[in-house]
């Protein structure tokens, strides 16, 4: 999703930027731009693609400046809607959405205001302006009080050649001190090198000037401790492997391994776990695969801690007055920690008297601002837009927080069953060869199905999940028990179903709609450890996985889901770490 860096100091901005912006690459973009304070004013340079279009831009002179890389939301990729939005003596980037920006837009143009774009963004542009009267920061401030939605905004303006402005409102700034110059950016790994981070909270401004940083806040200036959070130094490499999400699935048996918790014997929990003894009913709130994370959860604990578990897209939960009792926990399941939704989803879960726990894989990430409690993923960065390690992890985490509420209830649980799983994933993993003979037939298909029983639905979602964001294949995981009630329909000759089956005692009622779609003509590929099933005249593959703790199996049974998406990707011409549309941290609502 967009991106923000800023500079200003004593070397050229222009390839402090560009160097910026590519390290933001990997949340996903349409066009990229950069603007610089020259001796003359600004210089923009704006590019649809991506940020290597904007090497002719390196040689700008000057040592200020501010770059973005922006990912579609009102107005199309186009040049002319990139950032930055340069109006009077401002240039301006801005992450998030102008919710208001359609009233504000009419009255800047009723004063006869000219727009050159169709963003929302460029209405700050013009407000700045028009609130100028010689102070920036106080023109900034007076901005941002008249718009509504999220944003963080880098701001540059003319009468201050060597000053940026910041603004954040729902959406992550944090300001960098290097050895050369001051930065600004909404992610840390743009500005890695710099030795001290600060991250701005809601409603806090700032400004960089020469080699101080001042910081306010609606009623002035405030003081600001710098983050003790380190960001990795390198960005993450693909070694050996063609594409980050190949590395990134062979990282799953270590990111499960780091990702498991003891939580009963660990100290560091004592008070988490006095929680865990009070819950009385459990809210899972996260999107994409992490919500798919929280079925898989709900199904552990419970079965484990028999306690009730509601799961709910967080962009749904946060407008559906949820009802929370007085020992609610809410787990608020983010990768990025960074997505819009489930961060008002936890924000409106802890107004109304929840104890929320942010799942995330991301140190100091929004997320955990809001969190009453944070539990650390440990998978790595992950940099493939498609998550994969960083699901496997979740699961890891999860299903050791349903291990913990069981204990905590009396219930028999132990945290050795999940020990073996990082192992069992090395094995899974060596599915690879299978499965990508298998791709072809995916690849030339109109479309494909995923289903399974119980947890073997959760993998089927997920898998469904990966197939259509990187092979744009429509697809669909469905319970195989409700097949029969609509999607069958959609089975013909050669149509792909794959068929998870890691439940023994519910084996034959899955093979009950793997004959149906047998009899419709479709091809089934079984992903199980079950031999005997797979020898089935219904069964036109086979991919086997390891023998597992049934409850716990998602973890390995999506594996050969992720490397079907992958190759069927790659056999479809895509690039899978980069899907159209599609971004890594969805920052905006
Ligand atoms: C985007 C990504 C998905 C991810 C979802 C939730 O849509 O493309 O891969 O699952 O956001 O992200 P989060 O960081 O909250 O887990």
């Amino acid at each position: 999703m967009c991106g923000i860096v800023g500079y200003t100091g004593r070397s050229a901005a222009a390839p402090k930027l560009l160097e910026g912006l590519k390290r933001l690459e990997y949340r996903g973009y349409d066009s990229a731009g950069i603007a610089v304070r020259g001796e003359d004013g600004f210089t923009v340079y704006k590019r649809m693609g991506r940020v290597r279009e904007l090497a002719g831009a390196s040689t700008l002179s000057g040592v200020t400046g501010i770059g973005h890389t922006r990912w579609a939301t009102h107005g199309t990729p186009s040049e002319v809607n990139a950032h930055p939005h340069v109006y009077g003596k401002f240039a301006v980037v801005h992450n998030g959405i102008i919710e208001n920006y359609p009233e504000l837009k009419r009255e800047c143009a009723m004063r006869g205001e000219v727009f050159t774009s169709e963003t929302d963004s460029e209405t700050v542009a013009h407000l700045l302006e028009y609130y100028y009267r010689g102070d920036a920061l106080a023109a900034l401030k007076q901005t941002c009080a008249r718009l509504r939605g999220s944003y963080a905004l880098a701001v540059m303006c003319l009468d201050d050649p060597d000053e940026l402005f910041g603004a954040r409102q729902k959406s992550p700034l944090i300001v960098g001190r290097g050895e050369d110059g001051l930065y600004l950016a909404s992610d840390a790994p743009a500005i890695a090198e710099c030795a001290e981070l600060y991250l701005l909270a809601d409603g806090e401004f700032v400004r960089l000037s020469g080699k101080e940083v001042h910081f306010y806040d609606a009623d002035g200036e405030i003081f600001k401790e710098p983050t003790k959070f380190v960001p990795e130094k390198a960005s993450p490499q693909k070694g050996d492997c063609p594409h980050f999400m190949l590395k990134e699935m062979y990282e799953i048996p270590t990111a499960v391994a780091e990702s498991v918790v003891d939580f009963e014997s660990d100290f560091r929990f004592n008070e988490f776990n006095r929680v865990l003894c009070q819950t009385e009913y459990i809210q899972i709130v996260a999107c994409g695969t992490a919500y798919h994370s929280g079925i898989a959860a709900k199904y552990a604990i419970e079965k484990l801690a028999r306690l009730p578990v509601e799961v709910t897209v967080a962009s749904e939960y946060r407008y559906r007055e949820p009802i929370i009792g007085q020992n609610t926990l809410v787990l608020a399941v983010s990768q990025s920690g960074e997505t819009a939704d489930t961060i008002a989803a936890a924000e409106l879960a802890k107004s109304s008297g929840a104890t929320v726990v942010a799942i995330t894989n991301l140190p100091n990430s929004s997320l955990t601002q809001t969190a009453h409690f944070v539990l650390y993923t440990h998978a790595g960065r992950e940099v493939a837009v498609a998550a994969t390690k960083s699901f496997n992890a979740q699961l890891a985490l999860l299903y050791s927080v349903a291990i913990a509420l069981a204990k905590a209830r009396g219930q028999k649980a132990d945290i050795s069953s999940l020990l073996p799983f990082p192992a069992l994933c090395r094995t899974a993993l060596t599915c690879a060869e299978k499965v990508k003979e298998l791709a072809p037939i995916f690849a030339h298909a109109k479309s494909a199905y995923f289903i399974g029983r119980d947890v073997d639905y959760c993998a089927a979602l997920e898998g469904s999940l990966k197939l259509k964001e990187i092979s744009y294949l429509p697809s669909e995981g469905y319970p195989a028990g409700e097949l029969k009630h609509g999607t069958l329909a959609l089975v013909e000759k050669d149509t792909p179903v794959v068929a998870i089956l890691t439940r023994k005692a519910l084996a034959e009622k899955t093979m009950n709609a793997v004959s149906e779609v047998y009899a419709r003509g479709g091809k089934v590929l079984l992903v199980t450890h079950l031999g005997e099933y797979a020898e089935r005249k219904e069964v036109a593959a086979w991919v086997p996985i390891p023998a597992c703790e049934e409850l716990f199996s998602p973890i390995l049974s999506v594996i050969p889901l992720q490397m079907l998406a992958y190759y069927t990707s790659l056999a479809r011409g895509n690039d899978p770490d980069k899907p159209r549309n599609l971004a890594k941290s969805v920052t905006v609502e």
